[in-house]
């Protein structure tokens, strides 16, 4: 191992979405020391343009290098379709970047179906990247986005598993598009949260996919590749913040993870991340 592999994975997101990935990266690779940055004082990105996206992307990555960070994870699809690969350019030879929607669409495009529902935030649909990736490695699959606006919010507020969010789900997921689609992708790391509910909704029709495995064998891989897993066999600490408290951040992280999450607060100076 590199003496930079005993350096912490950054990961970020707009919010709590991101803690999907943080769980199960946790879960696969626990010798690694984990830092998360929730952007809540911007959320929700995926009603703001991509260029501001980029702009608050390229800023955390810049907090999570100070910090030492070996690999950041934008664990956020709208983050990644606004500046995967400014962020890959930027930090080249200096910190791994592991975006969220290569993985999941080099996955999908090797297995065999011909009609494929996408859906994700506003930015990230506007953005055409699941379609447009997908038809690069898959010319041949039929492509349906829908941009399902409410629910990373819906999901933020504690919604889910209950009656509002499976009719906000049902109103989203009748599209008519949707009629025979043999898989549907989670663009959004919000969504695996409401997984369970979007799986029953289609039963036995519909594959259901997100990014969260494909992500976390991806950050193994270039670890491993670079010699820079941590190989240490103490217990990793994961440590959150937040660029702005929130109650219900606060309740949805202990709701999700199930138990208290004590979260750190950071605040925009300008256009750099500070520590309160
Ligand atoms: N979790 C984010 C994503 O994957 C964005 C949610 C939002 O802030 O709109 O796109």
């Amino acid at each position: 191992m590199k003496e930079q592999g005993k350096s912490p994975i950054g990961i970020f997101d707009s919010g709590i979405g991101g803690l999907t990935v943080v769980r199960a990266l946790a879960a696969a690779l626990p010798s690694e020391d984990l830092l998360y940055v929730g952007d809540t004082a911007h959320l929700p990105y995926g009603e703001k343009s991509l260029l501001a996206v980029r702009e608050y992307a390229l800023r955390i990555s810049e907090y999570l290098y100070e910090r030492g960070c070996k690999l950041v994870v934008i664990a956020c699809n709208t983050a990644s379709a606004a500046a995967r690969e400014e962020l890959r350019r930027h930090w080249a030879g200096r910190m791994q970047v592991v975006d969220v929607i290569s993985p999941l669409v080099e996955d999908i495009a090797g297995r065999n179906f011909k009609k494929i529902g996408v859906i994700a935030t506003k930015a990230t649909i506007r953005s055409d990247v699941y379609a447009r990736s997908l038809h690069e490695l898959r010319p041949d699959v039929e492509v349906y986005s829908l941009a399902t606006s409410l629910l990373a919010q819906m999901i933020e507020e504690g919604f889910f598993n209950n009656q509002i969010s499976r009719s906000v789900l049902h109103q989203y997921l009748s599209y008519p598009d949707f009629e025979d689609i043999e898989a549907l992708l989670l663009a959004c790391t919000h969504y695996p949260i409401v997984r369970p509910e979007i799986e029953a909704y289609f039963g036995e029709r519909v594959r259901v996919f997100d990014s969260v495995d494909t992500v976390v064998e991806r950050v193994r891989a270039v670890l491993a590749a670079e010699d820079l897993l941590n190989a240490s066999e103490r217990a990793g600490q994961c440590k959150f913040y937040v660029s702005d408290y929130t109650h219900s951040f606060q309740q949805t992280a202990e709701i999700f993870y199930k138990k208290y999450v004590p979260l750190h607060l950071l605040r925009w100076q300008g256009e750099r991340l500070e520590p309160v």
